[in-house]
């Protein structure tokens, strides 16, 4: 028996994660903030999820597993929480188009890909994403990121940022032709995952209007600057000389609402407070810096990350620690300005 949240749950075989326990407590607080009563937990393994989200947030939620072995664990986890449920055992995309739900989570076991068309199709409100397969959105497996989200990336010294921008990218251009404007509320990188909590609108004009978010970062691995272009436009090269890599599509919009997240920090404790007031103070620009990289480039040692941030911000310029690196800040100052404060730090 495993206690986790209100939820007590059995699992006999069934996939189960303690490690994603930390993610499943912030959707809970997260899932408490929304305006959403049904909840489909689409690959629910021991439903889990869903189960918490009944207990913690008063969703009523409908599970969905296509191993028969999850479905009766999940029937079993139900009853010993005093719940009633919909429980189905059907491959998650055909119940998803046979039918709408409110609130649809993809949590899946490496990429959400192949889950998302039918997701976009059947989600009204709100969508959440998990992907495991972070290789293949932050650059580290092109290839992969070719053939799942139609993206390309190389491994950047801020490939976090590279992999959640791919991962949000695929999923609002997988809406648009059910013209559907999806944008985040929230969104992290952390540990082997990336995790996304949309709401959606259903409007043609939004839906074209996303367009305006999603386009390019061009990166140069020389000098790592990073410059960001929309859709259509090209930069050759960069002012060093090199050649950019063009990295894309990806989002380059906000990877939060702030209200949304200010109302989360308010409500969260402990660990998940320390973690969301980092989201929070990150400022929405999509170009990021790994200071350490950054600084053995221009020969000298990085300085605190907050000393950074500090001197680019009495500059003018916007400026954060990021959330997923102790050394890496989101910067809209150029390349050249970063490597100046550097050396006048160092
Ligand atoms: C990573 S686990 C889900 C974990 C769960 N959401 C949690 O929080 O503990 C992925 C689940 O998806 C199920 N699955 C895999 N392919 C599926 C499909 N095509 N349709 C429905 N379920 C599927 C697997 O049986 C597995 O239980
Ligand atoms: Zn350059």
């Amino acid at each position: 028996m495993i206690e986790e949240g209100r939820a007590r749950i059995i699992t006999e075989g069934v996939f189960y994660n303690s490690r994603m326990k930390f993610c499943r407590d912030l959707d809970m607080v997260i899932f408490s903030e929304i305006d959403s009563a049904e909840y489909l937990d689409a690959l629910a393994a021991s439903g889990v999820r869903g189960i918490r989200a009944a207990l913690e947030a008063s969703k009523q939620p409908i599970f969905n597993d296509l191993n028969p072995k999850a479905v009766e664990i999940i029937k079993r986890n139900l009853e010993l929480n005093g719940l009633e449920a919909e429980v189905h055992c059907m491959d998650a995309s055909i119940l998803m188009r046979g039918r709408s739900f409110e609130h649809v989570d993809i949590d899946p076991f490496g990429s959400p890909a192949t889950f998302i068309d039918s997701a976009c199709f059947s989600a009204r409100k709100y969508l959440s994403v998990t992907a495991t397969d972070t290789a293949a959105l932050c650059g580290s497996a092109t290839n992969s990121g070719l053939k799942k989200y139609g993206a390309y990336a190389v491994k950047t010294d801020t490939y976090h940022e590279t992999g959640l921008r791919m991962l949000i990218g695929f999923v609002v251009r997988e809406a648009t032709k059910y013209e559907k404007a999806l944008t985040p509320l929230i969104s992290w990188a952390k540990e082997h995952y990336y995790r996304v909590h949309f709401c959606i609108r259903k409007s043609t004009s939004k839906a074209g209007e996303i367009y305006e978010k999603v386009g390019y970062i061009n990166f140069c691995p020389r000098c790592l600057r990073k410059e960001v272009t929309a859709m259509g436009e090209c930069r050759e090269r960069c002012e060093c000389g090199s050649k950019f890599v063009m990295l894309g599509p990806l989002w380059l919009g906000e990877l939060k609402q702030s209200e949304f997240v200010t109302r989360i920090y308010e409500r969260s404790e402990g660990k998940l407070r320390y973690f969301v007031e980092k989201l929070k103070e990150e400022v929405e620009v999509a170009t990021a810096y790994n200071l350490q990289q950054m600084a053995s480039r221009v020969s000298e040692r990085a300085p605190p990350t907050m000393e950074v941030v500090k001197k680019l911000r009495e500059m003018g310029y916007k400026a954060s620690k990021t959330h997923y690196c102790g050394f890496c800040i989101k910067t809209d100052a150029k390349v050249g300005v970063l490597a100046e404060v550097i050396k006048y730090l160092s």
